[in-house]
């Protein structure tokens, strides 16, 4: 294990997190990239509890290493996935979409290390505050639903603010982009998009093919005047989104047209009408890899650009 506050506080070979990513990190992805010794973590979404109980089984199939389940805390299933993470043992959660204060004395006296995704210095703070072990500062570069500052502005403000260990999420696919991280004060990194493509993960073939096909402006983010802006590849679907959007189309009628449209592009590989989530890295990812050569890659890239840099300086 290389010498690393995340490293050594979860247990974990390398700073890298497979960033949670609903209806597609399930459990064979999140166990692959923790038996690379990554950080594999299940997005719970909207899963039933029972169903998430399931996917822990398997990556504990796969592998006995560290591994995560992602709470998304506006989910009417949380209560039920909390208790379904304390039967499984499972090591550390980590929490999107809002405040996990109410399950945070719970999960802590579990011994679940709770690692909040936060997109402001306020939320980094409060979280820190109320227990938090660490941090996910991701920037709106990132794919799915976004917040406002880039991972350049955010990441060296909540490294700032609080004492606990933080990792840099959104727009970070290669060794320059995690040393950038790394530079800002980051202790490790969230990679999402770039886990997409990987052997491993179940995604449709042309959602993978979407992303290796994506040009640096390929992505958009729509849902901006809803309040929840979402990145995605644009197509059809985030075309007539952000016109409806222009028109003053109410905010009830986009969320409706939004509504299982992950799904469709994610399990069906309809990447006209679905909504293909991805960030804006997504046009530097040029192969399909297993887990394990992304996180080799990434660790390997980094210690070279490292090398250049302190023979540059
Ligand atoms: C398709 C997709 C779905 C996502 N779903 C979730 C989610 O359910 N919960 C969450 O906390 N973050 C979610 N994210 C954000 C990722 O966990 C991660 O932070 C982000 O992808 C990192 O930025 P990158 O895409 O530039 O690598 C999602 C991202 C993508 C691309």
């Amino acid at each position: 294990m290389i010498k690393n506050s995340v490293c050594e506080l979860l247990n974990i070979e390398y700073p890298i997190f497979q960033g949670a990513m609903a209806w597609i990190a399930d459990g064979h992805l999140a166990g692959h990239v923790s038996k690379a010794g990554g950080l594999g973590i299940i997005a719970g979404g909207g899963m039933p509890a029972e169903i998430l109980r399931e996917e822990i089984k398997i990556v504990k199939s796969i592998t006995d290493k560290p591994f995560a389940v992602n709470l998304m805390l506006m989910m009417e299933e949380v209560a039920a996935q909390v208790e379904v993470c304390i039967e499984e043992g499972v090591p550390v959660v980590t929490t999107g979409a809002g405040n996990p204060a109410p399950y945070m004395a719970k999960l802590k006296s579990a011994g679940i290390k709770v690692v909040p995704v936060v997109p402001s210095v306020a939320l980094a703070k409060r979280m820190e505050k109320i227990g938090a072990d660490a941090l996910i500062a991701e920037g709106t570069e990132a794919g799915g639903h976004i917040g406002q500052l880039t991972t350049m502005t955010l990441v060296p403000q909540v490294v700032d603010a609080v004492s606990i260990p933080v990792i840099a999420a959104g727009g970070i696919a290669s060794g320059r982009q995690f040393m950038a991280a790394l530079a800002l004060g980051a202790n490790g990194v969230q990679v999402g998009t770039r886990f997409i493509v990987a052997h491993e993960c179940n995604v449709h073939d042309n959602y993978k093919n979407a992303i290796l096909k994506a040009k640096d402006r390929s992505t958009v983010a729509t849902g901006n005047h809803t309040g929840h802006p979402v990145r995605v590849i644009n197509n059809k679907l985030a075309k007539d989104l952000i016109q409806l959007e222009k028109e003053g189309a109410p905010a009830e009628k986009l969320e409706e047209m939004g509504k299982g449209s992950l799904r469709l592009a994610v399990q069906d590989g309809d990447i006209v009408n679905g909504s293909v989530m991805a960030g804006q890295v997504a046009s530097m990812i040029c192969e399909k890899q297993s887990c394990q050569d992304i996180i080799l890659d990434l660790m390997e890239d980094l210690k070279n650009k490292i090398t250049h840099f302190k023979g540059s300086y």
